[in-house]
């Protein structure tokens, strides 16, 4: 009999970290793998993050932090959110958590009743619905259209909206499709979310600084004013800052959710760690130029990624304008043999294909509510990534009627 819980059998572990740690695995038994599966950028840290780090053991900054994040942080937030989004937040309207995975569990842990739903746009980040449910609240997804390059359009958050609805999470730009929801975009669904004043947006901007081609980025509360008193506004270090391992995210949005958010933290795991927030200090007040640099390498590998993929037989695969990843339509395999006679019925078997035959490990498309799709997250370096799509290639190359 398993010791775990009724809500464990509702949730699963996130197939991203299971199909990484089978790809790292294979490459530990010394065999040639390439992950496209990891959601981190392949950049190192930048220094001068490193050294305020360095800086913050140094001088004794060890200690317990405050549970909401530091003053210093909360403040430098305050300041970015302002400077870049036009967003006005005091700093005990903003919480530090242990990345923005955190902040996103924090929300639905802090305002979620059995009986309430969360619109989650497909393809979707895979926490969302399992956090939901973790949390006691049903998720309500509601598929976006590859057509309309899986931006979810007014008419369909329409439909998914109920009485029961608390939540509508909004993940800009996108992960897995790299969708980019304009100024434009966000102002249509505001006007949805006007006829029903009991929704909340959670606005997940952690690719904010990953949007290709100039394009501003927008974020709801900068768009809708009068939508503030029910969003929150999440965002983190991870993916700009090349700081997934320093845990580091945030949350801005009406006191009465950030205090109801730091309670939960506060019975869960306290503060995010000192060191890290002196970190994230340096890192939104530091030096910026990085960014932009690493967005002309993602830029390239992106194009590269797309065309060649684009190329091979029974794929289709468009380059979308944010974040880190193609969501490659494989609907041309679905039915073909493979090699050894198997025969491709799924992305899931699609996926488990290119890691047996060719060693590349990818994240089938049902994972994140959409098929038959597979997710390349092309933030490794530029050799690895065209080899890769060459394996792809040949892989698909292989498959027969
Ligand atoms: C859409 C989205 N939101 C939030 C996160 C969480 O980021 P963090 O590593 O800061 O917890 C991720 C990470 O993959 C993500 O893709």
């Amino acid at each position: 009999m398993s010791i775990a819980s009724r809500r464990m059998s509702r949730i699963k572990a996130s197939p991203a970290a299971m199909i990484s740690a089978r790809a790292m695995e294979m490459a530990r038994a010394g065999r040639d793998v390439i992950a496209l599966s990891a959601g981190e950028p392949d950049f190192d840290t930048p220094d001068p993050i490193k050294i305020a780090a360095i800086r913050a053991i140094v001088e004794g900054k060890t200690k317990y932090p405050p549970l909401t994040g530091i003053p210093e942080l909360r403040e430098a937030i305050c300041r970015k959110l302002d400077r870049e989004n036009g967003l006005r937040y005091a700093p005990d309207e903003v919480i530090v958590s242990n990345g923005g995975k955190q902040v996103v569990y924090n929300a639905l842990a802090a305002t979620l009743n059995p009986e309430d739903e969360v619109v989650v746009p497909a393809p979707f980040w895979m926490s969302y619905p399992d956090m939901t449910l973790l949390a006691g609240g049903t998720p309500v997804v509601a598929p976006a259209d590859a057509a309309n390059g899986f931006r979810l359009t007014p008419e369909q958050l329409e439909r998914a909206i109920t009485a029961k609805t608390k939540w509508l999470i909004l993940n800009n730009p996108g992960n897995p499709s790299g969708a980019v929801y304009s100024a434009g975009d966000l102002a249509e669904l505001a006007a949805v979310l006007r006829r029903h004043p009991h929704v909340w947006v959670l606005a997940d901007d952690i690719y904010e600084h990953i949007v290709y081609g100039g394009g501003p980025f927008a974020t709801m509360a900068q768009v809708a004013p009068d939508l503030y008193e029910r969003t929150l506004t999440m965002n983190g270090l991870s993916k700009a800052y090349c700081m997934t391992g320093w845990r580091i995210g945030y949350g801005a949005g009406p006191k009465s959710l950030i205090a109801a958010m730091a309670k939960v933290q506060s019975q869960t795991t306290s503060g995010a760690s000192s060191i890290s927030q002196w970190a994230g200090v340096e890192a939104l007040d530091g030096d910026q130029t990085f960014i932009r640099d690493n967005l002309a390498v993602f830029e390239e590998r992106r194009d590269l990624a797309a065309a060649m993929l684009d190329q091979a037989n029974g794929l289709s695969c468009r380059a979308p304008n944010g974040a880190f990843y193609l969501y490659v339509d494989c609907a041309g395999t679905v039915g073909k043999r493979t090699p050894d006679g198997g025969v491709i019925e799924s992305d899931g078997d699609f996926a488990k294909y290119l890691l047996d035959a060719e060693e590349v490990a990818v994240v089938h498309g049902e994972a994140f509510g959409l098929s038959p799709y597979f997710r390349v997250s092309y933030a490794l370096a530029t050799n690895r990534l065209e080899e890769a799509c060459r394996r792809i290639q040949r892989a698909c190359a292989s498959l027969s009627a």
